[in-house]
């Protein structure tokens, strides 16, 4: 997407000569979302925006601002934003300790979501994307987290209509927990794999990907009082080999047990323990680090064990690797939503203006879902 400096005189300029031609552009567009609401919008749009000018503690530094999008360059397409996550690395990025930037301040936080295009390029017939299809951001940083965006169609892509909270969450979670069961291990029907962070959207990903691959994968979850209705939840994820224990229950089953592949998003002692589990010359990927604590080592597992340690940053995968095989994966997960056999994680639809309590709760822990912003 471009800069708004950079499309700010290209829209002043449009903007003069839509007022001209006194009609505007006609950005007619009908599309059916999961409340079966249609979509009609004119150009000029007016919507709210979530924006921040420091980077900060999330809930201080974020504001809520009207905006209007009056005109756009002739390449470009409009789409009205229908829900976005908030994610971990959504505040992280808030909190300026990610790796990816906006490219300045003022900036419109978001990574990941779901929008209809309500108008195409000007070009008729130029455009792979037409009015009234879904589309998702394809960069990270996108600032998903306002009623309206525009870019060239090589900034989105297009998905199959589906459930609005699978088609928001579609792009980075389920993703991520793809590539690492496909790319860091050949798995065979019946291996094992364990994951710390079970109940996250990852996590239940992985669940229900294992299943899919016919894994038997191994989850963790934090103690607590309510682990017995957590662990039917998942449970009804997975397959008759699926497991759903706590932190605590791995060292007691440690001695007769061996997984082929790990996955890390807690850090500290939750990842030594399931390192100490992996079968000799496996792999631990770490993806996250929930608990703020280092990863560490056992000695007798890189020397005994020759166990291997990686890391995965599905942003990067996205960067380094061929556009078809991100569509290719995309379209593996859209079929596997579209006949039910991948469902969202937990989540709570919060709309627009509530969007403090997303934040808020998501930098909680124990939430026990995922928070959704709905846009108006
Ligand atoms: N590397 C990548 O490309 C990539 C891609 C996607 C996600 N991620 C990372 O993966 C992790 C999960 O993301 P998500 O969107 O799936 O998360 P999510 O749905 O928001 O869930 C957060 C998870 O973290 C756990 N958690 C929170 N605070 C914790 C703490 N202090 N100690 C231990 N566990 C804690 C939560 O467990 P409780 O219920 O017990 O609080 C829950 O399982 C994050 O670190 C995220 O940044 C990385």
């Amino acid at each position: 997407m471009m800069s708004k400096s950079a499309t700010r005189p290209i829209l002043r300029m449009l903007g003069r000569f839509y007022a001209s031609t006194s009609s505007g552009v006609e950005a007619a567009a009908s599309s059916t979302t999961s409340t079966t609401q249609t979509v009609k919008q004119t150009l000029p749009v007016t919507g709210h925006k979530l924006a921040y000018s420091e980077f900060g503690d999330p809930s201080a530094v974020i504001r809520r601002e009207r905006f209007q999008i009056d005109a756009v360059p002739e390449n470009h397409i409009v789409v009205k934003m229908l829900a976005s996550p908030v994610n971990p690395a959504d505040l992280n990025t808030i909190q300026g300790t990610y790796p990816v930037k906006p490219a300045k301040l003022p900036a419109v936080p978001g990574n990941e979501g779901v929008g209809v295009v309500i108008k195409t390029a000007a070009i008729p017939g130029r455009d792979p994307i037409n009015e009234g299809d879904w589309v998702i951001p394809r960069t990270p940083a996108f600032g998903t987290w306002q009623a309206f965006v525009h870019g060239s169609s090589e900034d989105f892509i297009k998905i199959p209509q589906m459930d609005l909270v699978t088609a928001a969450t579609l792009s980075v979670n389920p993703c991520t927990a793809y590539r690492m069961l496909k790319d860091f291990e050949t798995l065979k029907p019946g291996d094992r794999v364990i994951q710390n962070g079970g109940n996250s959207a990852v996590g239940q990903a992985v669940i229900q990907l294992c299943r899919e691959f016919g894994l038997k994968c191994v989850s963790l979850v934090r103690p607590r009082e309510d682990f017995k209705q957590l662990k039917a939840k998942l449970m009804t994820l997975g397959n008759s080999d699926t497991i759903i224990i706590t932190d605590d229950d791995l060292r007691g089953m440690m001695r007769d047990f061996k997984a082929q592949l790990a996955l890390n998003c807690v850090g500290g002692k939750c990842a030594t323990d399931i390192m100490r589990v992996l079968d000799t010359g496996r792999t631990m990927v770490t993806y996250g680090g929930m608990s703020r604590q280092p990863v560490v080592l056992p000695t007798s597992s890189l020397i005994f064990n020759d166990v291997k340690l990686k890391g995965f940053w599905m942003t990067r995968w996205n960067r380094t690797q061929p556009h078809e095989d991100r569509k290719e994966m995309l379209e593996y997960l859209s079929n596997l939503a579209l006949t039910g056999k991948w469902i969202p994680p937990e989540h709570k639809l919060i709309p627009f203006a509530k969007y403090r309590d997303a934040l808020e709760n998501t930098m909680k822990g124990y939430t026990g879902v995922k928070y959704i912003i709905k846009f108006d």
